[in-house]
């Protein structure tokens, strides 16, 4: 053996995905391995209260270790839990929620429910972004990133986690840009063209757009690439082209070009339309999203006098899905394209109960102070952040008889839950949702009632 390796039984996972051991007291976060796990692991940092380590060699294997079905598994940042079991998955994230809860929290007494796991554990994502990068050995790359790395991309072969004409359409353009020559983006010296590819398929109507994400300047081969791309692929409903001057690496555009088709898709939730343009906010798992705000609307049992606040609304989905339930629904985002599109979609729906206000919820709030009594149901459903201290506080000024919280991080959600029940609300049970199979993320769904 070799002597700088040392043995650790594995018993536990960290919310970031790593696995957790203890070695002399200490505690260990480890690169690889699973609970349940034996493994020979270098220490690569030493810190006061623990240490880092990368598993070299698993000697004993954890019973829930399965085959990984990706061939890019070992490297890819995407899914880092697909060698565990998938109920083992749901019981981590439950205890992940419950860790939050009561330590964060410090509050022990709440019912938390098993994690509703999600309808499909691959092929569920209906939006992927893929980068492109210049290779000093292949020319360049189009794919996902390298565990850990801003940078590296790996040039996809398939992604499991969307349907497979994502990943046949990447290999094509992947070739299509080689064929043309067309100069890629480098994302050390800001220079090249293409950057990134946005591929959005609807689950429920089937509906497919690319959306071609590069620096500034007019498409080289536009009309080549429109002819080919149909041609390789009938069901194709649009294609859009973003440019970005931007150096900050994000797939969105400035200005924005339809290339061809309507330059939006169409998706289904429950019986409503929700039309999505490349730069709105949508649910990433249609499917679970439905199972989310289903169990949102069951444990607010909406009436129809309430009056509702639905607050981070993004593209206004949870309030379009309320607002036939409900008396009113005010709608406040901060993005002006999702603002834009929840309008478009409220109008497309016929709901006319429904409006929306563009800016920050905690000016809003800040504005509607003396409408205290006024808004009985609040929603809120922020960023993994959590509620801004000013717009929790401008949130319990108004004293709703409901809150319904949505979240995507139990450890913000618990120093939230926190206040909300020292100002005299109670929380009884939450309800953990599995969006992101493959992944430690987990949502999960709460109603405070006020005493
Ligand atoms: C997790 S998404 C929720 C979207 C929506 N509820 C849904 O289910 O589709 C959070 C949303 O909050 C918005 N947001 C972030 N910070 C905000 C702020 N300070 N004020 C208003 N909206 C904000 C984001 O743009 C994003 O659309």
């Amino acid at each position: 053996m070799n002597d700088k390796l040392i043995e650790i039984e594995i018993t536990d996972l960290a919310y970031d995905g790593k696995a957790v051991g203890h070695k002399d007291g200490k505690v260990v976060f480890l690169k690889g391995g699973l609970p349940g796990e034996t493994v020979l692991a270098e220490i690569i940092k030493s810190k006061p209260r623990y240490d880092m380590a990368i598993v070299k060699e698993i000697t004993q294997k954890s019973h829930f270790r399965v085959p990984t079905v990706c061939s890019h598994f070992t490297y890819c940042g995407g899914c880092t839990w697909q060698d565990l079991d998938y109920a083992a998955q749901l019981m981590f994230k439950k205890k992940q929620v419950i860790d939050c809860v009561e330590r964060i929290g410090g509050l022990p007494d709440i019912k938390i429910f098993d994690v509703i796991g999600s309808q499909e554990i691959f092929g569920y994502r209906n939006k992927m972004e893929f980068s492109f990068n210049v290779d000093t050995k292949e020319g360049f790359t189009l794919g996902l990133h390298h565990r850990g790395s801003f940078r590296d991309i790996f040039n996809l072969e398939k992604c499991y986690l969307t349907p497979d004409i994502t990943s046949e359409i990447v290999r094509w353009m992947q070739s299509f840009v080689k064929e043309e020559n067309i100069p890629v983006y480098d994302v050390k010296n800001h220079t090249g063209y293409m950057r990134f590819l946005m591929i959005r398929q609807a689950k429920n109507t089937s509906d497919l757009m690319v959306n071609v994400v590069t620096n500034y300047g007019e498409f080289p081969v536009k009309e080549k690439l429109i002819k080919n791309i149909t041609q390789a692929f009938p069901s194709l409903t649009t294609i859009v082209h973003n440019q970005n001057g931007q150096k900050s690496n994000i797939a969105v555009g400035e200005k924005e070009t339809i290339l061809w088709g309507p330059g939006f898709i169409e998706e289904r939730l429950f019986d409503t339309v929700f039309r999505i343009r490349t730069n709105s906010f949508f649910q990433t798992n249609s499917l679970q999203a439905e199972t989310l705000y289903q169990t949102g609307f069951e444990m607010l049992n909406p009436q129809e006098n309430d009056h509702v606040l639905d607050l981070y609304c993004g593209t206004g989905t949870i309030g379009i899905l309320l607002a036939p339930k409900v008396k009113e629904v005010i709608g406040v985002e901060l993005v002006a394209d999702a603002v834009k599109a929840a309008q478009e979609n409220a109008s497309l729906n016929k709901i006319s109960n429904i409006s929306f206000y563009e800016g920050h919820v905690k000016d809003f709030l800040k504005d509607k102070n003396s409408a205290q009594d006024y808004f009985n149901v609040v929603i809120v459903d922020p960023p993994r952040a959590g509620l801004h201290p000013k717009a929790l506080k401008q949130l319990l000024i108004l004293k709703p008889e409901k809150i319904l919280y949505i979240s995507c991080n139990p450890a913000t959600f618990a120093r939230d839950a926190q206040k909300i029940v020292a100002e005299g609300y109670r929380l009884p049970e939450i309800k953990p949702v599995d969006m992101f199979p493959h992944t430690m993320h987990i949502e999960l769904v709460s109603v405070f009632h006020r005493l």
